[in-house]
């Protein structure tokens, strides 16, 4: 048996890639650690809400069981707002930005953008759900109360990115520009250990997933790439598999291992598409780029996407590399004409 190599352990060993690191960003990624164990705990008996509510303990002040979503997205703010190394949070749960203004965390030298709970539909459905983060290091004043414009910075900024899986077992994945590790919560001790080591994804893959239910309304050249994932082909292993768990971390995980691509297309309805660029596409794109992979809207990389809002959405092919220059070709054919 190999030396378990635990989260902290993990993140301590390796500060020396940031030769002039304080500490911060290490503390950092253990807090967001801790509070991914806390939120699995809720997770895990998400079936039990009605049940533990007619037993009488909904929560400890007492109140309604809260919506899975809402809880998560607490447990992460106050995790931040305690730590002191974040000086703001955004999130898909808040309209707003909000600037913590404990002097503590006015020092904070990050802000951390974050999904606090993806795929919430599949909450109620026993199938998995996520957690993705996205951290950077703020543009304004150590001292400063944050402002928009520590959170509107591209995803080549990032500083550092990561998800937690919620599955069959709980994982967290994360990037700090050295390359991609994945950790799975080992239930008996408590602990994230070092399961998967420099995760890199094929660089061809087999699986396509997407929401075929949009076929009709969206794009010439998504379209004509999904015909052509489903042409028969030996050679190259096509027609490939679809799979689409309608929980993107999900989705982007299993293809993340095995190789695949994930695609949220533009719509006649959403013509760009559904997924927001900061809480969702520019996290994982930063993994699947330090993965050997590619994150694009189909004509530009989202890691260089300059964004102008908080809840911006944007298009977002991502996975393994070969199958999604294979599905820019398509869109460079048939939409160049529209740009
Ligand atoms: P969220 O639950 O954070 O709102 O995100 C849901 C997202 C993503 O996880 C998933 O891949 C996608 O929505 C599914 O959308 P469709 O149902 O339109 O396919
Ligand atoms: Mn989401
Ligand atoms: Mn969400």
């Amino acid at each position: 048996m190999s030396k378990i190599i635990t989260l902290s352990e993990f993140i301590i060993d390796r500060q020396a890639d940031f030769p002039y690191a304080s500490g911060d960003l290490s503390r950092l990624l253990s807090d967001i650690g801790i509070a991914a164990k806390i939120v699995n705990q809720q997770v895990n008996k998400a079936g039990l809400g009605d049940i533990l509510g007619a037993f009488g303990t909904t929560n400890i002040q007492g109140e309604v069981q809260q919506k899975l979503d809402v809880y998560a997205d607490e447990v992460f703010i106050n995790s931040f707002r305690n730590g002191g190394e974040v000086c703001g949070i955004a999130s898909e749960e808040n309209d707003a930005y909000v600037a913590f203004d404990r002097d503590l965390c006015k020092k904070g030298k990050y802000v951390v953008l974050f999904d606090p709970l993806d795929g919430s539909s599949n909450i109620d459905v026993n199938v998995s759900i996520g957690t993705i983060f996205s951290i950077f290091r703020r543009t304004s004043s150590v001292g400063d109360l944050a402002n928009i414009n520590d959170f509107l910075q591209k995803g080549c900024e990032q500083v550092a990115a990561g998800y937690v899986i919620y599955g069959s077992s709980t994982m967290l994945v994360y990037t700090t520009g050295y390359g991609v590790n994945g950790f799975t919560l080992e239930p008996s001790i408590g602990e994230f250990c070092l399961s998967h080591p420099s995760m890199m994804i094929p660089e061809d893959g087999k699986v396509y997933s997407i929401n075929e239910g949009n076929m009709a309304i969206t794009t010439p050249g998504i379209q004509a790439y999904v015909a052509y994932c489903k042409e028969v082909d030996k050679k190259d292993g096509r027609p490939y598999s679809a799979r689409y768990i309608g929980s993107l971390v999900a989705d982007f995980h299993r293809n993340l291992i095995k190789g695949g691509i994930y695609i949220y297309p533009p719509t006649t309805g959403a013509p760009k598409g559904k997924l927001r660029l900061l809480y969702e596409c520019s996290p994982l794109a930063f993994i699947v780029e330090q993965a050997g992979g590619l994150a694009t809207t189909g004509t530009s990389s989202i890691m260089d996407i300059q964004p102008k809002e908080l809840h911006q959405r944007e298009p977002l092919l991502i996975g393994s590399k070969n199958m999604v220059l294979k599905a820019m070709e398509f869109i460079a054919e048939l939409e160049s004409a529209k740009v």
